[in-house]
C-alpha cells in the first residue's frame, strides 16, 4: 500500500462529521481558521440517522452564529411548555412563564445536519468521507497528526488541535491513555423504541408519560411528522414490533384524550436505542480536545444531547479563537472544567427525568415513590420552575 507522508496540514484536526464536527467546522472557517473534518461514513449515512430535535435557545443562537440558522428559523416550531403525565393526570410545566420567557425550538438534529453539511461543502470545506481505519497520534507533541486509508492509500493530517467529535464509539477517547482519564457511567435496564410518521401530531407540545406498563414520549418533527416513543426491553428486536403492535402499546400508555385523538399512520423509521449516563473527564488530552457524544452521554428523556453538543463547541470555538487572535491559551486550558459543571448538571436532570418516568421495577414501592416525586415536582412553583429551568437549559 503507498503511504503519503505528511501530506496535509491544517490548523484544526476535526474527527467526525455530526453535528459537533460540523458546527465546529463551520464557526472556525467564518473566523478564518482553517480545518479539515475527517468522518468514517458516507454523507448520505450521516444524514439519514434519526435524532431528537428539541433546541435550547443557546443552541439555537448557536446555529444562528453559525450562519445556518435561516431554514430553522423559518421551519422549527417554538414551544413554550411541555406536559408530563403520571397516575391518571397531566401536568403542563409552563416554561416561558416560568423561565422569563424562555422556551425551545423543535428542529430535528437531521436537519441541522443537512443545513450545515450544505454550508460546509457550499464554502468548499474539506470533508474526507468514508476514512478508514482513522488514527490519532503525538497527542502529547505540538504537531498530532491524523492518519487515514482512503482508496487504498495512507493518508495523514498534521495538526495544531484535534477536535475529537467522533462519538460516543469513536476513535479519539479511546486514543487517550486510561491513567489520564476517568469514566463515570450508568446503564439502564431498558430502550427506547422511536417510530416515526407522517401524521400529525398529537398535540402542539411534547407529553411525557409515566405509566405502569413504562415510560411513553410524544413528540414531533413538524406540523405533519410525528415522532412517539415507548420504554421497551432491551432484549426486544424491532422486527418484533409491527407498527400496529407499537400504535396498541402507545394508546394503551397515553392519557384517554390523547389516545383517543391520536392519528396513526406507516411508520416511516422506527428503532431500538439504549439508554445510558456517561462522562469522560477531563475532555482533554494533550492537543486533542473531546466534544460530543465522544466525551458524554446522557439519557434522552430531557433531551440534552444535541443541546450538550453546542454548548461544547461554544467553548472549544472560544478557545481556539483566541489561541489564533492572541496566543491566548487560558481558555483551552480551561475547556473542560467549563463544560465539564454544565454537563454534569444536564447528567443529574436527564438520570432525574428518566428515574421518575421509567418502570425499573416490579416494586410496588418503588412506584409510589415515583409517583410521590412527580406529585411533589409538578406541585409547586418551585418544584415546576426546577424542571423549566433545566429543560430550557442551564446558563
Ligand atoms: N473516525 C472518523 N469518524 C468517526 C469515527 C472514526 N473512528 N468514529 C465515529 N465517527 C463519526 C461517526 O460516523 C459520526 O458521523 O463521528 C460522528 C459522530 O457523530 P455523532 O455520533 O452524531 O456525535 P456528535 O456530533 O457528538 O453529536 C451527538 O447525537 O447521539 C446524538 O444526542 C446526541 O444529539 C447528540 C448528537
Ligand atoms: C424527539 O423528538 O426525538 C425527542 C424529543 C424529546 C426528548 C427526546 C427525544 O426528550
Amino acid at each position: 500500500m503507498a503511504t503519503n507522508s505528511a501530506d496535509k496540514r491544517t490548523r484544526v484536526g476535526i474527527v467526525g462529521a455530526g453535528p459537533a464536527g460540523l458546527l465546529l467546522s463551520q464557526l472556525l472557517a467564518r473566523q478564518g481558521i482553517d480545518n479539515v473534518i475527517i468522518e468514517q461514513r458516507s454523507r448520505a449515512y450521516v444524514e439519514g440517522r434519526i435524532r431528537a430535535g428539541v433546541l435550547e435557545m443557546g443552541t439555537v443562537d448557536l446555529i444562528d452564529e453559525a450562519g445556518v440558522g435561516e431554514r430553522m428559523r423559518r421551519e422549527g416550531l417554538r414551544h413554550d411548555g411541555i406536559s408530563i403525565a403520571f397516575d391518571g393526570r397531566r401536568e403542563r410545566i409552563d416554561m416561558n412563564e416560568l423561565t422569563d420567557g424562555k422556551g425551545v425550538m423543535i428542529y430535528g438534529q437531521t436537519e441541522i445536519t443537512k443545513d450545515l453539511f450544505d454550508a460546509r461543502i457550499a464554502d468548499g470545506a474539506e470533508i474526507v468521507f468514508e476514512a478508514e481505519d482513522v488514527k490519532v497520534s503525538g497527542l502529547d507533541s505540538v504537531r498530532p497528526e491524523i492518519t487515514w486509508r482512503k482508496d487504498g492509500q495512507t493518508r495523514q493530517l498534521a495538526c495544531d488541535f484535534i477536535a475529537g467529535c467522533d462519538g460516543f464509539h469513536g476513535v479519539c477517547r479511546a486514543s487517550i491513555p486510561n491513567a489520564a482519564l476517568k469514566t463515570f457511567e450508568r446503564a439502564y435496564p431498558f430502550g427506547w423504541l422511536g417510530l416515526l410518521s407522517d401524521t400529525p401530531p398529537v398535540d402542539d407540545e411534547l407529553l411525557y408519560v409515566n405509566h405502569e406498563r413504562g415510560f411513553a414520549l410524544c413528540s414531533m418533527r413538524s406540523k405533519t411528522r410525528s415522532r412517539y416513543y415507548v420504554q421497551c426491553s432491551l432484549e426486544d428486536d424491532v422486527a418484533e414490533w409491527s407498527d400496529d403492535r407499537f400504535w396498541d402499546e402507545l394508546r394503551t400508555r397515553l392519557p384517554v384524550e390523547f389516545a383517543e385523538r391520536i392519528v396513526t399512520g406507516p411508520s416511516i423509521e422506527k428503532s431500538i436505542a439504549p439508554l445510558r449516563s456517561f462522562v469522560a473527564e477531563p475532555m482533554r488530552y494533550g492537543r486533542l480536545f473531546l466534544a460530543g457524544d465522544a466525551a458524554h452521554i446522557v439519557p434522552p428523556t430531557g433531551a440534552k444531547g444535541l443541546n450538550l453538543v453546542a454548548s461544547d463547541i461554544r467553548a472549544l470555538f472560544a478557545a481556539f479563537s483566541a489561541f489564533y487572535a492572541d496566543a491566548d491559551e487560558k481558555l483551552l486550558d480551561d475547556y473542560s472544567a467549563t463544560c465539564l459543571r454544565r454537563i454534569w448538571k444536564a447528567e443529574r436532570f436527564s438520570w432525574w427525568f428518566t428515574t421518575a418516568t421509567h418502570r425499573f421495577s416490579d416494586d410496588p414501592f418503588d412506584r409510589r415513590i415515583q409517583l410521590a416525586d412527580l406529585d411533589y415536582m409538578t406541585g409547586s412553583r418551585a418544584g415546576q420552575t426546577a424542571i423549566a429551568e433545566n429543560y430550557v437549559g442551564l446558563p
